[in-house]
């Protein structure tokens, strides 16, 4: 197993978010954690990647607990484990290439010329090369997700976290993104975390899924285990019903 969280607390002054949380995440999984807004998906996975700590229990990344580490020593961690955020969070005065350029000379220390050079590779790789030289604003919100994710990829991370990649996209913009995650997934080997409340994307995609309810991991299993599950709550959520036990 790749990734543990073992019985995970986290609150903001008296709102408890995460009360009691845990689950496991095998090695080159496409993970899905779903659940309401508000519930605290995105609160769990920043954790990860140090910008949220525990208030309690335990975060393990290939068998070193992150949940103890310094400031300086998450360093090391962010680079194999990359985070494509919710907002593209790309730089509107530079262009798609500039964007992805940025890391590779920050952190591979390349020079402009040989990071520029594998930026373009690296937006061929998304299909978004034509586009290089487009300033993000100029793009749809589908081409920027998938510029944000050639970002995200260019340190080579073995773990990447995806806060609901395909929310605000079209529906075609979100079955090639979620083609995308299922490829890293099975060519590149890398092990995905997505968080999602885009039921064709779970359905599609995931290997397995874990749904977060009031604080606690409600059901984790496959998407055939909660398409036949007979928790009344789950079955709203995924059947996307009004009217249930669901308290939001
Ligand atoms: N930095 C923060 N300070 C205070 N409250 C926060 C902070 N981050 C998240 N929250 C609260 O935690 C809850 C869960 O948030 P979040 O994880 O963003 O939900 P979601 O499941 O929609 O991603 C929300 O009530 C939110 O207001
Ligand atoms: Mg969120």
């Amino acid at each position: 197993m790749s990734i543990r969280f073992e019985n995970v607390r986290k609150a903001f002054g008296s709102k408890v978010v995460l009360e009691d949380v845990g689950f496991e995440v095998g090695s080159g999984e496409c993970f899905f954690i779903i659940g309401a807004s508000g519930v605290g998906k995105s609160v769990l996975i920043k954790h990860l990647i140090g910008l949220l700590r525990p208030d309690g229990g335990s975060i393990y990344l290939d068998g070193e607990e992150v949940s103890r580490l310094t400031e300086k020593e998450f360093f090391s961690v962010r680079k194999k484990c990359a985070m494509v955020f919710q907002n593209s969070t790309l730089f509107d005065s530079m262009t798609c290439a500039e964007n992805v350029a940025l890391p590779l000379r920050k952190h591979k220390r390349l020079g402009a010329k040989a990071a520029l050079k594998e930026a373009l590779e690296r937006l061929d790789t998304v299909h978004m090369r034509e586009f290089a030289n487009a300033y993000p604003p100029e793009l749809g919100d589908g081409m920027q997700k998938r510029v944000a994710i050639a970002r995200a990829l260019t340190l080579d991370p073995r773990y990447v976290l995806f806060d609901e990649p395909t929310t605000s996209l079209d529906p075609v913009s979100a079955r090639r993104v979620d083609q995308m995650i299922r490829e890293l997934c099975d060519e590149v080997g890398v092990t995905s975390i997505v968080v999602s409340h885009d039921l064709r994307s779970i359905f599609g995609i995931a290997d397995r899924i874990c749904m977060l309810y009031k604080g606690h991991v409600r059901m984790l299993g496959t998407p055939e285990d909660f398409q036949t599950t007979d928790d009344p709550v789950v079955q709203q959520f995924i059947n996307g019903r009004a009217e249930g036990p669901m308290e939001v």
